[in-house]
């Protein structure tokens, strides 16, 4: 039987492109995902491009027959595990079902691991971890912060869970990589971030005023202490990211403990830079309005990527104005994302 990697929310945003990415790099690939926030539309895209369609299970990483009965049908060589809820907003609202699906799950999920002899996992974790820390850039052995949000706080439970984890037992060869924010689409605009409803992200909500499914953008403060006082933010090519999985995976197969990584550019950019950038790179106008600031945001975050750049010989090599461009990509050949929908215009 063919060693394979099991990748849990691979039918969403960021786990759909480091699909590919392993794909690509011919890697055997099974996806789990209960399809709460993704499509098995992305996967049939993946083929399209790559010439190969994983393996989608569909079914929860919080329900334990489901794990067993696939690490007891295929041998699994290592696990990414993307799959979680992940918006701030929604986990004030509703902090069990964001324990249940990011805590519990992932608990799960090492269970089955562990008793199906699989050691090998790459974790996605947040930069939100690091809370709001006093300097820029954020480095790894910057302490986890005081955290604000039932979200983040399910992340940093599952980075010290799987300390514990490593700390009891040796065999296990954990990578918790911390993501700044991942924008972006693939270059060929077959997949991208496909939101439900209104969408929390910046970027997203950006793209839909331009394809003019909403009129303008709120701009959440423009009183912070930076170069022109909206929030500063590390944005990264979601194909990047993904490729930041392969590297530690690669890195993490001949060692054991737990490694952190920050996967980022170093470059921040404003809100305003960012509305800017996109102009350009879309030819339309962003209509936007300042209003208050969202309870809960810092006014910068921006990684040290060096660790990564060390240790992985990883490096973001798309720079804002190709993020820019692929996302637009993205969004004008799919204006509703998978959905086939028309697209409704204000
Ligand atoms: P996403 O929602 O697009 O993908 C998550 C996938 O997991 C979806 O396909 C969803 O259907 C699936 N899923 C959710 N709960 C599940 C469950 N209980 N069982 C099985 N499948 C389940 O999100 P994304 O942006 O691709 O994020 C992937 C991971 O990266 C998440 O863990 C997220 O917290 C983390 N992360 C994301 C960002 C970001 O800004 N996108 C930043 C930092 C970290
Ligand atoms: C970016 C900037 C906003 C929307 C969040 C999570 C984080 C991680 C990534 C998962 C900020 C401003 C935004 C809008 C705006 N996710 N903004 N108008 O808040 O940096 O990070 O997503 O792990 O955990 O907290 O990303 O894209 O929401 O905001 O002005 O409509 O854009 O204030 O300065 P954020 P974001």
């Amino acid at each position: 039987m063919t060693e394979k990697i099991l990748i849990t929310g691979g039918a969403g945003y960021i786990g759909s492109h480091t699909t590919l990415e392993f794909l690509l790099a011919g890697k055997e690939v099974v996806v789990l995902d209960n399809l709460c926030n993704g499509s098995p539309e992305a996967l049939l895209r993946i083929e399209r491009l790559c010439g190969k369609q994983p393996e989608l299970i569909i079914g929860d990483i919080c329900d334990a027959s489901i794990l067993n009965e696939l690490f007891d049908k295929h041998r699994i060589a290592a696990v990414l595990h993307f799959a979680g809820l992940k918006s701030v907003s929604e986990s004030v609202r509703e902090p069990l079902a964001y324990y249940e699906n990011n805590v519990m799950g992932s608990l799960n999920l090492c269970k089955a691991m562990a008793r199906a002899g699989v050691y090998h996992l790459v974790f996605s974790s947040s930069a939100t971890v690091y809370g709001d820390p006093a300097q820029m850039p954020i480095h790894e052995n910057v302490p986890t912060g005081a955290l604000t949000n039932p979200y983040g706080r399910s992340k940093l439970i599952v980075e010290q869970l799987l300390q514990d984890l490593a700390d009891s037992d040796p065999r296990w060869s954990i990578a918790i990589l911390r993501y700044f924010n991942p924008v972006g689409a693939h270059s060929s605009g077959l997949i991208g971030e496909d939101p439900q409803g209104t969408p929390n992200n910046l970027l997203p909500y950006v793209a839909q005023v331009a394809i003019g499914r909403f009129s303008e953008l709120a701009v959440y403060g423009n009183d912070y202490p930076t170069r022109d006082g909206t929030g500063v933010r590390d944005y990264i090519h979601v194909v990047d990211l993904a490729s930041g999985h392969l590297k530690a995976l690669q890195a993490i197969e001949s060692t054991n403990g737990v490694k952190t990584w920050n996967l980022g550019t170093g470059t921040g950019y404003t809100v305003l830079e960012v509305i800017k950038a996109f102009e350009r790179a879309s030819g339309r106008q962003v209509p936007y309005r300042i209003v208050s600031r969202r309870p809960g945001d810092v006014a910068e975050c921006w990684a040290s990527p060096a660790k990564a750049a060390e240790e992985l010989d990883w490096h973001a090599v798309h720079d804002l104005e190709t993020m820019m461009i692929d996302l637009w990509r993205w969004q004008l050949k799919n204006p509703r994302g998978y959905s086939p929908q028309a697209i409704q215009l204000v």
